[in-house]
């Protein structure tokens, strides 16, 4: 509320809700009062329903970004809000001081659902990898008997796993890490789909306590890895006495076809992080998964999170799980990724702005040619969502495709012919 409105008699109610209906207000209020730490599309959402989302004049878009896949059962899912409606009215949060009637509910569905013996319970993704980088060490120094404070963990180049200081203490993007030092030390970076630089790393360096590896890169432009590199890395790990640790917070819950993109090379890895759409987006869940052996070198009072493995979070996990599993939303983002693939490849044949698709299941990206005029991209991403589609662009050239994976054949068919028009548009 500002005071010239109380002067002028305006109560609070009215104030909010008039500036409520522009959109440019909004913008501005974030873009005045918010930190300038994201560059959105201009556009103000308000609503989302399946693979939908609406603005605040009422435009519908199909949502292509799906917040970065964490909305893989598609937006507001009736299931989902069910069970956090009935548990939110029950037992939010009690720490982790007591046991709750949710937690161990949701450890046994989970555990059994990926197929592990054990879960650390976590909030977001960047915990989560924080959470798996501890454990790894841990078990170095308990376990494989690695001098204290000597242990490294392998990453690959153009990594994204989070935020935190330690986490872009190894990006090698400079806008993820650029005046943020002093770094934390302990990570040898190698080449991403490189398994001779692996075996290298690992011959040469008895210290090796992890190699930590998205199956997918997703924020670097869903850059899918040689067919055989998954699994070669995980057998060098098991050659080397080194844990191999998948982070499937973007490409894991059905994103990419399959219920783990570790699942097309059958790998278990020995620590296994998930985030994202393990609530269907509805509220921030994310965990570590882990053998007894692994899981059992943190001890109470070791580790912890004061909302990590809350019963609102178990809820709604398993709420989330569900739904991916009863309307087998891996086989259909198998099957529609292929058809999206097919169409697009043929699109970029006749193209001069599209060059080439890659990905899986519905885990995409186009590569733009902007050799010619940088912000392409961008430009039609901003077209795309005047025809109706919302997409956003990484590293410049790279627009990212990942619907929720409820969408239809039909829709799916209508998005690709928007995407399609809009490139047209910039040939
Ligand atoms: C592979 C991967 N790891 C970790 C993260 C970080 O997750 P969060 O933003 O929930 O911290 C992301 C987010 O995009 C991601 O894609």
């Amino acid at each position: 509320m500002n005071s010239d409105n109380n002067q002028s008699g305006q109560s609070f109610e009215k104030y909010y809700i008039e500036s409520r209906h522009t959109a440019s207000a909004l913008m501005e209020m974030e873009d005045t009062y918010g930190a300038h730490n994201y560059h959105p599309l201009p556009v103000v959402l308000s609503r989302g329903e399946g693979v939908h989302v609406w603005d605040v004049d009422g435009k519908r878009y199909y949502d292509f970004l799906s917040a970065y896949s964490a909305v893989n059962q598609g937006h507001c899912h009736p299931k989902i809000i069910q069970a956090l409606i009935e548990q939110v009215q029950k037992l939010t949060l009690t720490s982790r001081a007591f046991y709750n009637d949710k937690l161990g509910v949701y450890e046994k569905y989970i555990t059994e659902y990926f197929g592990f013996e054990k879960v650390l319970p976590m909030n977001t993704g960047a915990e989560a990898v924080e959470t798996a980088l501890k454990l790894c060490r841990k078990w170095a120094y308990q376990k494989k008997q690695i001098p204290e404070n000597n242990a490294q963990i392998v990453v690959c180049a153009e990594n994204f796993h989070g935020r935190t200081t330690t986490i872009v203490s190894f990006s090698v993007d400079p806008d993820a890490y650029s005046d943020y030092g002093p770094f934390t030390p302990g990570f040898t970076v190698i080449p991403y789909n490189d398994v001779e630089a692996l075996e290298k790393t690992l011959v040469e360096n008895p210290n090796i306590a992890g190699f930590l590896v998205e199956p997918i890169q997703g924020e670097a432009g869903a850059k899918v890895p040689d067919d055989g590199y998954l699994r070669k890395s995980y057998e060098l790990c098991k050659k080397h006495n080194v844990l191999f640790i998948a982070d499937e917070i973007q490409t894991g819950i059905a994103r990419t076809g399959k219920l783990l993109a570790c699942d097309y090379e059958e790998v278990k890895p020995d620590i296994l992080i998930l985030g994202k759409a393990l609530s269907g987006g509805v509220y921030p869940v994310s965990a570590v998964l882990s053998s007894r052996e692994i899981m059992e070198v943190i001890r109470p009072g070791q580790h912890g999170s004061t909302f990590g493995g809350n019963p609102l979070a178990a809820a709604v996990a398993v709420a989330a799980l569900e739904v991916v599993r009863d309307e087998r939303l891996a086989e259909k983002a198998y099957e529609l990724g292929m058809i999206f693939r097919e169409e697009m490849t043929a699109f970029c044949k006749t193209s001069k702005v599209a060059e080439f698709v890659r990905g899986k299941g519905l885990m995409n990206a186009l590569i733009i040619n902007n050799a010619h005029y940088k912000n392409l991209a961008w430009d039609i991403c901003l077209k795309m969502a005047e025809n109706g589609l919302l997409a956003k662009p990484t590293h410049t050239n790279i627009i990212r495709f990942a619907p929720p994976l409820v969408i239809t054949n039909v829709q799916l068919m209508e998005c690709i012919s928007i995407i399609k028009k809009t490139v047209q548009e910039f040939e």
